[in-house]
């Protein structure tokens, strides 16, 4: 038996992306996702001083570190904790911690004393890699165990989830499902279904985060840190404005999801690339496709994918067009890589159906 005070939890999740469906997925269509072989873990210990310190380091070109404290206006009349103050830009940027550790108080009544909160990261943050859901089901699972609160895996993707949205607004349950569990989840009309498929060797091409020359700028890495939140926000106001014409879109997406599932179980590259470059063309349509972004895809397509589209919530010009693109490179790896490196890209090989959750106590 451990002592709570003496030890150190450790959760490690899986990065996700996107195959079908993002953006649809909000809206109750069908989308696939799947983990892949990049990791970010949530170490927890005691800590002399009260109250949490929260150490963010090594997130490719980003890295933050502060103490959040309780103001007295956020207490209730016990003196308990009401809500953690608003660090205004800088712990936007730790906002999905800051919401995990508002919630155990809240949800489980658990979390005092001193806490110290550190996250590693092999995930681009903002690069549509999953990074947020990923810093939630991390934290809340290793909270959860340090706190003796008891949970199984689907009680950790349930908070997670709420946390997700409770920062975001509207978040599907996609992100937080893969880090969870690892695999492919499927999900449609907000349920979540785990898929047994094969592995997919691919390419993810990231327009990188921040770069390492600007240092830590808190407004810019605030406004990244929100802006899966904005572009979501932007589809709906298009969607609200177009509405017939999204609908038909929408419906075409959700087929697509649905071909693609079967084209993976066929073993059938061939059709499942073309299902990428097709819902490729449909994320531009709704207007999530930044220039760079879609650089990356034609540049994949020129150079033999199989098939190419954005992952994840997509860029937004404004802010770099910051975001990802997935590539199935049949023969192609190395020239398309190649390509990606010369448009300032990173190329990551990654293997999909990786590992989920993992708690230790170390
Ligand atoms: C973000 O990775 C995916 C989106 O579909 C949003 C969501 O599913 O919550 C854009």
């Amino acid at each position: 038996m451990y002592n709570k005070m003496e030890r150190k939890i450790r959760a490690s999740v899986p990065a996700k992306v996107i195959l079908f469906g993002e953006h649809f997925v909000v809206y109750g269509k069908r989308a696939l996702a799947t983990a892949i072989n990049r990791r970010l873990t949530v170490d927890v210990s005691s800590r002399e001083k009260k109250g949490y310190h929260v150490k963010i380091e090594n997130i490719p070109t980003f890295g933050i570190e502060m103490d959040l404290e309780v103001g007295k206006e956020d207490r209730d009349e016990k003196g308990k904790a009401l809500l953690y103050k608003d660090y205004e830009n800088a712990t936007k940027a730790i906002a999905y911690v800051r919401e995990s550790i508002r919630y155990l108080e809240e949800r489980y009544g658990a979390g005092e004393g001193g806490v110290e909160v550190e996250i590693k990261s092999q995930i681009p943050l903002s690069a549509g890699l999953g990074s947020s859901a990923a810093t939630c089901v991390a934290t809340i699972a290793a909270l959860k165990e340090y706190f003796g609160v008891s949970s199984d895996l689907e009680g950790i993707r349930e908070d997670a989830h709420r946390i997700e949205k409770a920062v975001q607004g509207d978040a599907s349950p996609v992100d937080t499902a893969i880090s969870t569990y690892g695999g492919y989840v499927s999900v449609e009309k907000g349920e979540v279904r785990r898929l047994r498929l094969a592995g997919l060797n691919l390419i993810v091409g990231c327009v990188s985060s921040i770069p390492l020359s600007m240092g830590i700028d808190t407004k810019k890495v605030s406004e990244l840190s929100l802006k899966t939140k904005k572009i979501v926000a932007e589809v709906k106001g298009r969607k609200g404005i177009f509405k017939s014409i999204f609908d038909c879109i929408f419906d075409a997406a959700d087929e697509i999801t649905v071909q693609a599932i079967r084209a993976i179980e066929e073993g059938d590259f061939i059709k499942l690339g073309v299902l990428m470059n097709i819902n490729h063309g449909l994320l531009d349509a709704i207007g999530v496709v930044p220039r760079g972004l879609s650089e990356l895809v034609k540049m994949s397509q020129a150079s033999g994918a199989l098939g190419a589209k954005v992952t994840g919530a997509g860029g937004l010009e404004e802010i770099g067009g910051v975001g990802s693109v997935l590539v199935l490179p049949g023969e192609s790896g190395e020239r398309i890589k190649t390509a990606m490196e010369i448009a300032g890209a990173l190329g990551m090989d990654v293997k999909t159906g990786g590992e989920g959750l993992k708690i230790d106590a170390v």
